[in-house]
């Protein structure tokens, strides 16, 4: 059952129309398909196959009379059709059950009101069509329902009718100007209110804006509005992109398995990401509602006007509008260390999850070659590393080069389905003297082959010549079975320091003399093997590569202490200096895992005098930002640090992380507390950067107060803790005050965790915090999972709800590696009773729970047999899914 990239064929029909009539109601909603068909003259005459999905069929017509059809397997196939090349008018009357749609595929129903989601394939479980990207179609799209249930009745475009029927019911008729994909279909019809804003256009047109959501929620859609207006301007200011409608709606639904959708003029949204207010909502949550309502807005151009020609090419659209949001929330955050700051926190992610991802048995590359079920491929491979590598071609052109692409990529594929390919071929087309288009076909590796490149980087210093040499080699290992990996494209953005952490200038050694780079360099990495020699150094520098991650592979450089130190105190680099001291940090904590021990407990682990110093000064630097402080401040995760190891033993990772963590909270015990001192008061709420940053710190300080009280047995700080979690004005101090005591002072924990529900029993995506904090309490003594398993009894916990399923189990199996990885292997038993029960109800999250064992094979005994068991348990079901076959099958080979 797998689809292959190579299989690509254009659509034997063209739909150049659709007019749709719904009645839409929960038990059986009537669905009236007008279209009007053409055969593609490309392709040679053949049947039209309909894609369906749990539809039942009542009629069909073929230019308006009864015609013969037959149904093979989904499909509705019609082989009498008229020939030549007239159009065809064919009309489908089917119906289905939304309020029985668990899958929130299709149309479905989540607190009365009805609400679709149609890609990646959705849009066939409401009609029979040609539910494929490169087909695009114009929508007119009539909505009938009852008045009092559903007074609201919102699909794509304009509303160009509306008004009342007999019984109770009304009609709304909306007509969407833009070719579109099916994917991008949407209605919403129920009772809700909107915020709204006129805005007027740079040309001087006129936009409404709208922010849907249920009564009650209003106040708290402030911050999407604003975010959606500054999207707007950014998109105009730095892409030259306006907005093409008259109309832009954004509607919020609190039961939706994605973040958000990017439907044509209106983007259906998980509450999750528009709902906040300063009570509700944290710093993390302000930031990602601004960078999800930019996401989705900016796919009107780079997805919706210029979509994908077939889903192997999802990067096209995600990799770039990734790419796109990141930049908007970098714009939006200001100055240069607060857009540092947004990148090493996608750094982050990138390198936690899609290089564990491009590890492991679910590796695919960018662009891949072939699927079972395509709704398992919305993955940080196709979105974060889709994105870098948009920002490697970003800065092999530099940004005026880029948007002449963006340019030339409008000019030629406006209105037109498309692939990779033609993207990256219009980036360098615009800049074909660049390195990108000399070295494109090359490049376009990075599409086609999976895995993580590694660079061995080496230096050596010349003193009677005065040169310094860099010699720099790539690998990617292709895994067993799979064809060798050829030398990708990558752009080593460097400089080098002094010891004194001065800048060198760099003055490159060519063929024909020397050439003045300043102090910064891109070499481009095209070779398997590359040198390249500065001249003009008196003294041996400290090397800096890989400025700003300028590309996503792995980089291996023995840095002693003297240079790490160097990076971590000067380098102009932020990305650098933080990166030092989790080079620093990591490599401490990997010679300690490593160690002998005879329980996985033990944990000699010594956090070096040295490296304590060298964090101190950062947190005593006057002028560094309080949000890169937190960042420099932070670990690497357990997560991460399994990434590195090739055998993982979970329990012991836990126990010398803890240890260090400790550590750090007595070593730094007296800056911890000027640090609160001086930043837990950040005046009126504001959730901007540098408020955010400040707030960021300060809980950072509780908690190493709180982790240092916790061992003195001393009760001042555990009690500031317990008062800023009942007295905080804002959700961030709330919730960092809580996470301080759940980590080290039960007790009060359990008074604060109890006074919190009781206080926020109504708000949901509140109570998906409460859930989601006790599934990451640390391990103690076994436990967390008999306490997730109790709150899985709670009355307000349901597996119906995704947010809430992932707000409890997600959390314990994804983010609390000492609580699930147990050596009973109890942990794995729950996560395959929950990855079936899910199975029957969601499959696409039950999908992607069963991602939590990837990386099974790499886990020491017992805990790789328990794994394999759990496995096979879920394997031997027999409703599997295909989402939840086609990710088990991969785990096991
Ligand atoms: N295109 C949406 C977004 O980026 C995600 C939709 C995912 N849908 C799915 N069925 N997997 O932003
Ligand atoms: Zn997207």
């Amino acid at each position: 059952p797998e689809v292959r990239r190579q299989d690509y064929a254009p659509p034997a029909w063209w739909i150049d129309t659709v007019d749709l009539t719904f009645d839409l109601d929960p038990a059986k909603t009537r669905v009236l398909n007008k279209m009007r068909l053409r055969r593609n003259p490309d392709v040679p005459v053949q049947p039209l196959r309909l894609d369906g999905d749990s539809l039942n069929l009542a009629r069909v017509l073929v230019n308006g009379q009864g015609a013969s059809f037959k149904l093979e397997g989904q499909q509705l196939v019609l082989s009498q059709l008229p020939e030549g090349d007239e159009a065809v008018e064919l009309e489908i009357f089917t119906t289905c059950q939304p309020e029985k749609n668990t899958l929130l595929s299709g149309l479905f129903v989540s607190q009365g009101t009805f609400f679709t989601q149609c890609e990646a394939e959705g849009f066939r479980r409401i009609t029979y069509f040609l539910d494929r990207p490169d087909v695009m179609s114009i929508y007119s799209v009539t909505l009938r329902a009852s008045k009092a249930a559903y007074p609201v009745l919102l699909s794509n475009g304009n509303l160009v009718e509306q008004g009342d029927l007999d019984d109770g019911r009304h009609f709304a008729r909306w007509h969407d100007p833009f070719r579109k994909p099916s994917y991008l279909f949407a209605l919403v019809a129920g009772t809700l209110v909107a915020r709204e804003q006129a805005i007027r256009a740079r040309n001087g047109k006129e936009h409404l804006l709208q922010v849907y959501v249920r009564p009650g929620d209003l106040e708290k859609t402030e911050h999407a509005m604003q975010s959606l207006i500054a999207s707007i301007v950014w998109d105009e200011t730095r892409f030259g992109l306006p907005l093409d409608l008259d109309r832009f709606m954004i509607v919020a639904t609190s039961d939706f398995n994605m973040g958000a959708m990017e439907n044509k003029g209106l983007n259906i949204f998980n509450t999750k990401f528009v709902l906040a207010s300063q009570a509700t909502a944290t710093d993390v949550d302000f930031a990602n509602v601004e960078s999800v309502v930019g996401h989705e807005y900016f796919h009107n151009w780079t997805g919706n006007r210029i979509t994908c020609r077939d889903w192997f090419q999802l990067s096209l659209k995600e990799g770039l509008t990734v790419f796109r949001d990141q930049e908007f929330s970098m714009d939006m955050a200001g100055s240069a260390s607060a857009r540092a700051v947004k990148r090493i926190e996608d750094v982050r992610l990138l390198r936690t999850v899609q290089f564990a991802e491009d590890a492991g048995p679910q590796a695919h590359p960018v662009r891949p070659d072939a699927y079972q079920e395509i709704n398992n491929f919305y993955t940080v491979t196709i979105y974060e590393k889709g994105a870098e590598v948009v920002r490697m071609m970003h800065t092999l052109v530099g940004e005026a080069g880029f948007q002449r692409g963006m340019k030339l990529y409008f000019e030629r594929h406006d209105g037109q389905a498309v692939t990779c390919d033609d993207f990256a071929q219009a980036i360098a087309d615009a800049n074909p003297d660049s390195p990108l288009a000399q070295h494109l076909e090359p490049f376009k590796r990075w599409y086609s082959q999976a895995g993580t490149p590694h660079v061995h980087a080496s230096g050596h210093y010349d003193s009677e010549q005065q040169t310094y040499t860099l010699h720099l080699t790539q690998s990617l290992t292709a895994p067993p079975g799979q064809p060798d990996r050829q030398a990708a494209v990558i752009p080593v953005k460097l400089g080098l320091l002094q010891a004194d952490g001065q800048p060198v200038p760099l003055w490159l050694q060519t063929d024909d003399g020397e050439q003045d780079c300043g102090h910064e360099h891109t070499l481009v990495l095209h070779q398997s093997e590359q040198r390249i020699t500065f001249g003009r150094i008196p003294q041996p520098p400290v090397p800096s590569l890989l400025r700003s991650f300028s590309a996503p592979v792995v980089l291996h450089q023995s840095l002693d202490d003297d240079a790490l130190e160097t990076l971590l105190q000067h380098d102009s680099d932020p990305f650098n200096r933080w990166e030092a001291g989790q080079q620093w940090a990591q490599r401490v904590m990997l010679e300690a895992i490593r160690q002998p021990h005879t329980e996985a407990t033990d944990a000699p682990a010594r956090l070096p005098e040295r490296l304590v110093a060298a964090l101190r000064q950062i947190l005593r630097e006057p002028q560094l930002d309080a949000a890169f402080k937190d960042l420099v401040l932070t670990l690497p995760s357990e997560n991460y640090l399994a990434e590195q190891l090739d055998t993982v033993d979970p329990q012991r990772i836990h126990a010398v992380r803890q240890s260090l963590q400790q550590q750090l909270a007595q070593a730094l015990h007296d800056d911890w507390r000027t640090l609160w001192e001086q930043h837990h008061d950040t005046g009126a709420y504001r959730p901007d950067a540098h408020s955010s940053g400040r707030r960021a710190l300060a809980g950072k300080a509780l908690f190493m107060l709180c982790l240092h009280a916790s061992h003195t047995g001393e009760g001042i700080w555990p009690g500031k803790a317990y008062q800023q979690s009942k007295d905080a004005n804002n959700m961030t101090d709330r919730f960092n005050a809580l996470l301080a005591l759940v980590h080290t002072h039960q007790p009060l924990a359990e008074a604060a965790l109890a006074r919190f529900h009781q206080q926020f029993h109504n708000e949901a995506l509140v109570l998906d915090k409460w859930f989601s904090l006790q599934a990451s309490v640390p391990d103690r003594q076994g436990d967390i999972l008999p306490a997730v398993q109790q709150l899985m009894q709670h009355p307000d916990f349901t597996l119906k709800n995704p947010n809430r399923a992932r707000s409890l189990i997600f959390t314990l199996c994804n983010a609390n590696p000492a609580a699930f990885h147990r050596a009973d292997g109890a942990g794995y038993q729950f996560w395959a009773d929950q990855v079936i029960a899910l199975n029957g109800l969601n499959a696409q999250v039950a999908a992607r729970l069963a991602r939590s064992l990837d990386a099974w094979r790499k886990l020491a005994e017992p805990y790789r047999s328990h794994a394999n068991a759990a496995l096979q348990r879920v394997a031997s079901q027999k409703n599997l899914s295909k989402d939840v076959r086609e990710i088990i099958e991969k785990s096991r080979t």
